[in-house]
C-alpha cells in the first residue's frame, strides 16, 4: 500500500500535479456561481454581434495542449475577464450592483482555485492577451464604456465562461481516466 501511494505520489509530482490535485470540485462550484451571476446581474443578453469574433480557434488549439498549459490558459482568461470589469468604467451599466460585485469576486476566486495546484509560473501565450486587448479596444474604449458595449462584453464573457467550464471538465475527465489507468489498487484481505 505504502509503495503504491509512494509511486503515485512520485508520478504525480513528476508528471503533472494538476492531474492529482483536487482543485476541481471547488473550481466547478465557483464556475457555476460565476455563470449564474453573469446571467442574473442584468437583463436578457443582447442580440448585438461583437465586432471581435469569438476565438474558437484559440480554444480548439488549447484542447490539444498539455494539461499544465490548459490550466495556465484558464487562469489567464479569468484574469483578463476580471481586469476588463475591474478597471473599466461601469457607471453606464444598469446591472444589479450587488450581483455585479459578487460576480467579480467569484471570478477572482475561480482564478485562485485553478491556481492552487499549479507549480507552473508559465504565462499564457500572447494570442490570448491580444484577443482581450482587441476586444476591449473595439467595444469599451471605442464607445467610451457605453451601456451597449458593456452588454456586448457581458454576452461575450458568458461565452468564455461556458468554454472555460467545458475545458476544465475535459481536464477533469482526463485526470479520472489517468487514475483508472494507473492500475488496479492492491486488494486488502
Ligand atoms: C449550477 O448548479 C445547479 C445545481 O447543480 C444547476 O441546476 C445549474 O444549472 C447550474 N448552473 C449553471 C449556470 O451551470
Ligand atoms: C465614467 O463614465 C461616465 C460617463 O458614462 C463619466 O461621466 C465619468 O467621468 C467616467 N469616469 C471616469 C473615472 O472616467
Amino acid at each position: 500500500m505504502t509503495t503504491w501511494t509512494g509511486l503515485l505520489f512520485f508520478l504525480c509530482s513528476i508528471l503533472s500535479p494538476a492531474l492529482c490535485c483536487d482543485w476541481f470540485s471547488r473550481y466547478s462550484h465557483q464556475s457555476n456561481i460565476s455563470l449564474t451571476l453573469i446571467r442574473l446581474m442584468g437583463g436578457p443578453m443582447t442580440d448585438e454581434e461583437s465586432p471581435v469574433s469569438f476565438p474558437y480557434k484559440l480554444y480548439r488549439r488549447i484542447r490539444r495542449a498539455e494539461v499544465e498549459t490548459q490550466l495556465v490558459f484558464i487562469r489567464e482568461s479569468l484574469k483578463q475577464i476580471f481586469e476588463l470589469y475591474h478597471y473599466g468604467n461601469l457607471s453606464s451599466v444598469n446591472w444589479d450592483t450587488s450581483k455585479t460585485h459578487h460576480f467579480l469576486q467569484s471570478i477572482h476566486r475561480q482564478k485562485d482555485d485553478v491556481s492552487t495546484c499549479m507549480l507552473s509560473t508559465k504565462t499564457a501565450n500572447c494570442r490570448l492577451k491580444n484577443y482581450y486587448r482587441r476586444l476591449a479596444k473595439k467595444t469599451l474604449y471605442r464607445t467610451g464604456f457605453s451601456t451597449a458595449s458593456w452588454e456586448l462584453i457581458r454576452k461575450v464573457t458568458e461565452q468564455h465562461l461556458d468554454q472555460l467550464d467545458l475545458l476544465a471538465n475535459s481536464i477533469r475527465a482526463l485526470a479520472a481516466a489517468s487514475r483508472r489507468r494507473s492500475g488496479p489498487r492492491p486488494q486488502k484481505d
